[in-house]
């Protein structure tokens, strides 16, 4: 079987990180890698922090945030007016889920494709309010167009009061046609909110091009930025509307100081996070950007056709800049959660590989993903072993 021809390595990119060279690090997606650099800057603000932390928080600290806020706003093509800092994709969708004002014969819709953690945010806060939540099955080879009917059917307007839609999916690797999905609700007056926690430094796509009313985005995973660095966009009916779900003394500032200042925290991964975007660019965005999605194509080939998987039946991600793939796992493998938590863990500790593994609609997967500092060998190698680690059960 022919597999692609792989990307030309980025020389030495995989200098720029720390990461262990004993291990292969095929799952980027999950919480990301730092560059050295952006670790460094890291470290010099909290120098600073720790040099005096008075006058680190109490003199311009705010302002700095903004400023911060700005610059990694406009790399995300959003308006920096509606764009507040947070923490994480999980926590942008938690202040948009409790700041709806949901009550008794709302819902809330999702896709069966959505981030788990999301999910039981979504089922706390119907508990909390009486809401309902419902989710609409999309098949994983469901084509774009049928994704934006299979959206259009599941939405009940005057009910639906927001619908969560993944940008690049967590358990399947799909790009969903967020833009046409917003089309589409925003013809039902439905909310949409877009879980985007892939899409900084992987997608091309603006965040205003997408149009949704909330979008939320970590820039902590392919955007090389400490972790704990998130944007949550949200457009401007809605932004007065926005809480914190942690009240501030920042709360008579407004949208978006009062989401973004949550008291004594460590701020610096926010303000490092530029010295990520600087790393890609210096790198080159389309070139890192071609690279990744062509090696985690590669990697599917080669660890399919190894696992007997035809070309025909490898999921396709749905856009050519996607570096995250899935594979099928034979029958009966981690087809349910702790069932693939502990195949993650078998390869991580027998293979010295770092993958994802997960199941979804009782099927087991595995995700692998393409980023600078791997190589094709480190998937040749993993397509080797892998067969003979699932034999052994
Ligand atoms: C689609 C999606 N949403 C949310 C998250 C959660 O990100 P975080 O842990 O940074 O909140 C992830 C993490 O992989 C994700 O894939």
């Amino acid at each position: 079987m022919t597999v692609p021809q792989p990307p030309e390595p980025i020389p030495g990119a995989r200098l720029l990180f720390s990461l262990d060279p004993s291990v292969s690090h095929l799952n980027h997606g999950s919480f990301g890698a730092v560059p050295i650099a952006v670790q460094r800057a890291q470290q010099r603000l909290r120098d600073e922090m720790e040099a005096n932390p008075l006058r680190f928080f109490t003199q311009g600290l705010v302002d700095r945030i903004a400023h911060t806020r700005r610059h990694l706003a406009t790399f995300l093509g959003a308006d920096p007016e509606g764009t507040a800092l947070v923490g994480n994709a999980t926590t942008g969708a938690a202040i948009v889920l409790q700041s709806l004002g949901l009550g008794p014969g709302d819902e809330v819709v999702t896709t069966d494709h959505g981030y788990g953690a999301v999910g039981f945010s979504v089922e706390r806060e119907c508990a909390r309010t009486g809401a309902v939540s419902r989710t609409l099955p999309v098949p994983l080879t469901a084509g774009d167009e049928e994704v934006v009917e299979i959206v259009r059917a599941g939405l009940r307007p005057g009910r639906t009061k927001l619908l969560i839609v993944d940008q690049i999916t967590s358990p399947t690797a799909r790009l969903f046609p967020t833009a046409a999905i917003v089309g589409v609700a925003r013809e039902h007056g439905v909310p949409v909110l877009v879980d985007a926690a892939h899409a900084p430094g992987m997608l091309p796509t603006t965040v205003a091009s997408v149009g949704a009313d909330f979008w939320v985005g970590n820039l902590h995973k392919w955007a090389y930025a400490p972790r704990g660095t998130a944007a949550l966009v949200v457009a401007e009916p809605w932004r007065e509307r926005i809480q914190p779900l942690v009240v501030s003394w920042e709360q008579g500032s407004g949208f978006p100081t009062r989401v973004e200042w949550q008291a004594t925290l460590d701020y610096t991964g926010w303000l490092a996070a530029p010295v990520g975007l600087f790393t890609l660019r210096s790198l080159g965005l389309e070139r890192v950007r071609a690279h990744n999605a062509a090696l985690a194509a590669y990697g599917q080939r080669v660890v399919g056709d190894a696992l007997g998987v035809a070309p025909a039946d490898l999921p396709e991600p749905g856009g050519p800049t996607v570096a995250m793939r899935l594979i099928p796992l034979p029958p009966g493998v981690a087809t349910t959660m702790d069932a693939a938590r502990d195949l993650r863990a078998r390869i991580a500790d027998r293979l010295s590989v770092e993958v994802s593994t997960a199941a979804w609609n009782g099927r087991g997967y595995l995700r692998l993903c393409g980023q600078v500092y791997n190589t094709p060998d480190e998937y040749d190698r993993l397509a080797v072993r892998l067969p003979t680690l699932l034999a052994q059960g």
